[in-house]
């Protein structure tokens, strides 16, 4: 999907429950970023079934990934939405009605059908289309035959149930976008059943400065920036890289997110840790997009950590600072504050130490609290805690006037850790 801006995809999430900041479009939805699984990155456009008859994008795929959402613990840990990707429809709309419909050999229960089987299980289900003529594959869009169907199509996924709609941005003009994604996002206020926006809208600019961003996020539940993930370190690096670039915007309009690519082949173990610690510290969506019925245990029990979902979903929903970044970018330290606990006014903090070098040994890194968060109250003591050893995670108590050091492994790894007001 329009790979030439770049590899990755990112959605911003604009719309954390907070009642001191106005968020994105209030419709009730996406308060904490959205947590689930895309089949995007994984299973892209794959439709010959007969080859693959497991990995095509057909309705057993998704009932597949419900099933193993539902008895994995993944819902349990807050992984609600199975989202449909592009690829789903058939090649044409309804001759007599217009509306959208699903290729009949993949699926031929019909989405209706597997929104009740996924919300028989509590489990939410997401759909795709595109704001264009097409989408991004070529199956038909929102103005298909240069027609507008935002209405219908919004009727008929409210019909089926449909709790979250991305809408892509390929075969359409940009220049349009502040009149195409507002009437859609106009045509999902009015239907009945309530659905989560994601627009594609930012992405298609190439100059971020040229984006009504106050406009987008009174429209849109979550907005997606860059192009798509791939499966490599290389391609979740840049992300990260482009998140400390940017921080200073992103953090106004709240931050950037994508698919989490743990538990395919591009990330080693510590890798993947690296990525669910950052999109954690960014409070961004979390979703999976990887085969949940062959996933390795290691990576499973990344996706379910318990204390870094609780960053992520902190109600206070504020994006990670970049403090300190040396090395070309392969030395990075950011913080987030994080909501207090209890009735006390102090806040919680946590701290991320990257280590990109991908030569020598592993490496301490070592930092004064204060001067990686000035805020600190200088008069108390925080206890340190490793969130990524929860069986054993208390390392210390500091000051802030102390040194926090850790050792981080090489090769684009990181340590995460919690500091905790101590009264
Ligand atoms: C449904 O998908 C199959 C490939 O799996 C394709 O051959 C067929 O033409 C599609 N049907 C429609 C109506 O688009
Ligand atoms: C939409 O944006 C274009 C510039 O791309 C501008 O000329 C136009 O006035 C805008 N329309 C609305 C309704 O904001
Ligand atoms: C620091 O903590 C102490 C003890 O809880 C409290 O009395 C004081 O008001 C705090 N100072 C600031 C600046 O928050
Ligand atoms: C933590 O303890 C549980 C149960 O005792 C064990 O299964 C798990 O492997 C331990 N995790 C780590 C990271 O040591």
């Amino acid at each position: 999907m329009m790979r030439n801006l770049s590899n990755v995809l990112l959605l911003l999430i604009i719309s954390l429950s907070s009642c001191l900041m106005v968020f994105g479009w209030d419709n009730g939805l996406a308060r904490t970023p959205p947590m689930g699984w895309l089949s995007w990155m994984r299973f892209t456009c794959e439709i010959d079934c007969n080859t693959y008859p497991d990995e095509c994008i057909n309705e057993k795929l998704y009932k597949d990934m419900i099933d193993r959402i539902v008895d994995d613990g993944y819902l349990q840990a807050g992984y609600q939405y199975v989202n449909i990707d592009d690829c789903w429809m058939a090649m044409d709309r309804d001759p007599k009605t217009s509306r959208l419909i699903a290729n009949e050999t993949r699926f031929p229960s019909g989405i209706k059908a597997l929104a009740e089987y996924a919300h028989s299980k509590n489990v939410l289900l997401g759909i795709y289309e595109d704001i264009g003529t097409l989408t991004c594959a070529k199956y038909p869009g929102t103005y298909y035959q240069n027609k507008d169907h935002t209405f219908i199509d919004a009727e008929t996924f409210s019909e089926w149930k449909i709790d979250s709609v991305k809408v892509d941005g390929c075969y359409a003009d940009p220049k349009k976008f502040n009149i195409t994604y507002v009437e859609y996002s106009k045509a999902l206020s009015q239907v009945e059943h309530k659905i989560l926006y994601g627009c594609s809208w930012p992405f298609f600019k190439a100059d971020f400065s040229e984006n009504d961003y106050k406009l987008i996020r009174k429209s849109c539940n979550l907005w997606r920036q860059f192009g798509d993930i791939v499966d490599s370190y290389q391609s979740v690096k840049w992300i990260i890289d482009m998140m400390g670039m940017h921080n200073e915007r992103f953090i106004r309009y709240h931050g950037p997110g994508d698919m989490l690519i743990i538990g395919n082949n591009g990330l080693s173990y510590e890798q993947s840790k690296t990525q669910m610690a950052f999109w954690c510290m960014w409070s961004v969506p979390l979703l999976m997009s990887n085969d949940l019925r062959s996933i390795r245990p290691e990576m499973k029990e990344i996706l379910l950590n318990k204390e870094l979902i609780a960053i992520d979903q902190d109600p206070l929903g504020i994006m990670a600072s970049l403090v300190i970044q040396k090395s070309n970018w392969q030395t990075q330290v950011w913080t987030k504050k994080l909501s207090p606990m209890n009735n006390n006014e102090l806040n919680p903090w946590a701290i991320l130490y990257f280590n990109g070098h991908q030569l020598g040994p592993d490496s301490y890194m070592s930092y004064k609290l204060s001067s990686l968060i000035p805020e600190l109250n200088q008069t108390i003591s925080y206890d340190v805690h490793d969130l990524f050893n929860s069986n054993d995670s208390y390392l210390g108590t500091l000051k802030p006037n102390q040194q926090l050091e850790l050792l981080v492994p090489t090769a684009g790894s990181v340590r995460l850790v919690k500091l905790i007001p101590k009264i």
